[in-house]
């Protein structure tokens, strides 16, 4: 059976991916909480916690130490940052960078032996804002641009040895958008998830990605609501 570790599985996308592969992978369940990574194992046929806070190294590190065989990480942890340029602090920019790229770096570093290991795939959910910026934006669309970076360097990298995946969601109905509609001005009450994808639907690229034939690979993918 397939080995897939999942970040931020506890809640939103990175929780429907694990649902999704978890019907025929073992799926090694992200979160910085116990509690909330062992709701999600119960809810799978074959599951484990992979529990860390992937913005301290060490953490990160002592966690990959229990990890034995794995065929491929899908990197969903991330954070939203929105503010002006002219409003941003030192702090909001390198909070967000660390989580949404330092610690993807840096996880793919610990694990690229055991996914050489099984000619395995690194995905990562990027976003609409890795390929398009704008104001309020510099912040979460310069980490996510970053990434892009990344995992263009990684694929060339690593070409023969593993495959390497970028899937740019547009809005997504998840506590981050709750988050994102917020600092738009809806007020909670007239939270509008109906008109964005489900986390369901991202889920379905990524397996797309996982389960492409070995003599090919899902470069980028872009998945948006669809307005119906
Ligand atoms: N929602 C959208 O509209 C949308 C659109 C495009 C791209 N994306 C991207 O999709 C990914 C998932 O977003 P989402 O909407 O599912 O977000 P979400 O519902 O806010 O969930 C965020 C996840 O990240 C984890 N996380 C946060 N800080 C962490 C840390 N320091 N260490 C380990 N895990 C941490 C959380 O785990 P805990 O519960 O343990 O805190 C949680 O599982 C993100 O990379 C986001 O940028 C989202």
């Amino acid at each position: 059976m397939r080995t897939v570790l999942v970040t931020g599985a506890s809640r939103g996308i990175g929780r429907a991916i694990a649902h999704e592969l978890g019907t025929d992978s073992h799926i090694l369940v992200g979160s910085t909480s116990e509690e909330a990574a062992a709701k999600v194992v119960e809810s799978l046929p074959s599951a484990e916690p992979f529990v860390a806070d992937l913005k301290d190294p060490k953490a990160l590190a002592r966690a990959v130490e229990g990890v034995d065989k794995l065929d491929a990480v899908v990197h969903s942890a991330g954070v939203l940052e929105r503010t002006s340029v002219a409003e941003a602090s030192w702090q909001q920019w390198s909070s967000s960078f660390e989580l949404n790229v330092f610690a993807i770096a840096e996880l793919t570093r610990l694990v690229l032996p055991k996914l050489r290991a099984t000619t395995g795939t690194v995905v990562t959910i990027n976003s609409g804002s890795g390929l398009h910026s704008g104001a309020g934006q510099a912040i979460y669309a310069g980490t996510k641009f970053a990434l892009r970076a990344f995992t263009d360097a990684l694929r060339a990298e690593e070409k023969g040895a593993i495959r390497v995946t970028s899937v740019h969601p547009g809005r997504v109905d998840t506590d981050m958008q709750r988050q994102l509609r917020a600092s738009e001005g809806i007020a909670a009450e007239d939270y509008d998830g109906h008109r964005w994808a489900r986390p369901e639907s991202i889920a379905r690229a990524v397996r797309l990605a996982l389960d492409m034939p070995a003599d090919a690979c899902v470069d980028s993918v872009r998945v948006n609501p669809s307005g119906l």
